[in-house]
């Protein structure tokens, strides 16, 4: 299937590596232009990086003058980019949400504001959000994620069907468990007062998982790259997961 996105530019947050990069390379494998970005230096795709930390309430405008220094607007915007603390939900203060809501929600909010006028006028454009299947099956431990991604995902869904008559779409995809550094720091913080090894709590979480291994990062950034490519033009309001058939429900 040729998934048509030579000649798209895609704008790739969060692509420094794990689920991100290997989005970018494999939106950039398919013949699409990317820029990606992260705090550091991206190896992805090779194309055109912007160092930006989105905790910074002035990253996004930064990032928005950088891409358009290129002369490019994107066609995809992938949101995308670190995950928050552990925390349970009795002891997570009002701080502790306000430190992620940058990166999470509002760099993520302004930028596809900034980008959506030039996709609606142009009559497609793809939005594609990186949230968690905690928007299915909180995750104890991990109240930031599971409350914010709910918030961002419900701001996706009203969006999707506002745009959806310019040929926009806008989805989430729902990563389980796939194996990057993120969720091997997740397992150590797991393990800490548990009695058990990081380890031990790695060999649970693939236990727990109907296909016995964990994601790889590729089979992620593929199923991405088909939802922001125009061959899935009439899915949009979706939230997708990639899971090995972890999620108890559909
Ligand atoms: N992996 C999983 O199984 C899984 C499951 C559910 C949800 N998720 C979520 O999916 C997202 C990506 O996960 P991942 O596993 O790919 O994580 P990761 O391996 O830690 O990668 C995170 C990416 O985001 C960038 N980043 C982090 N903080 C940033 C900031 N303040 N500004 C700009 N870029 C920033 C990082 O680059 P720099 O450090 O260079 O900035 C890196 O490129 C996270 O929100 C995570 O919680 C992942």
């Amino acid at each position: 299937m040729d998934l048509q996105l030579d000649g798209k530019t895609a704008l790739v947050l969060g692509a420094s590596k794990g689920l991100g990069r290997a989005i970018a390379v494999s939106l950039g494998d398919e013949g699409a232009r990317v820029i990606t970005v992260a705090r550091s230096a991206s190896d992805a795709a090779g194309r055109h990086h912007i160092i930006a930390d989105l905790d910074d309430p002035t990253a996004p405008q930064a990032i928005i003058a950088a891409v358009h220094e290129l002369g490019l607007s994107p066609d995809i915007l992938v949101l995308n980019s670190g995950g928050p603390p552990t925390g349970a939900a009795a002891t997570t203060t009002p701080a502790d949400f306000a430190a992620v809501f940058g990166r999470m929600f509002n760099a993520q909010l302004a930028l596809t504001q900034a980008f959506l006028p030039d996709m609606r006028a142009r009559g497609f454009g793809w939005v594609l959000a990186v949230a968690s299947t905690s928007l299915i099956t909180p995750i104890p431990g991990l109240v930031l994620s599971n409350a914010v991604r709910a918030m961002l995902a419900s701001w996706c869904k009203t969006l999707a069907a506002e745009v959806a008559a310019d040929g926009v779409t806008v989805n989430l995809l729902l990563p389980g468990q796939i194996a990057t550094d993120r969720l091997t720091s997740l397992h150590s913080a797991m393990a800490q007062g548990s009695g058990m090894t990081a380890e031990q709590v790695g060999t649970r979480a693939k236990a727990a998982i109907p296909a016995g291994r964990l994601g790889r990062p590729e089979e992620f950034g593929d199923m991405a790259t088909f939802l922001a490519s125009p061959r899935a033009s009439f899915v949009t309001g979706c939230a997708i997961k990639v899971d090995g058939g972890q999620t108890a429900t559909l």
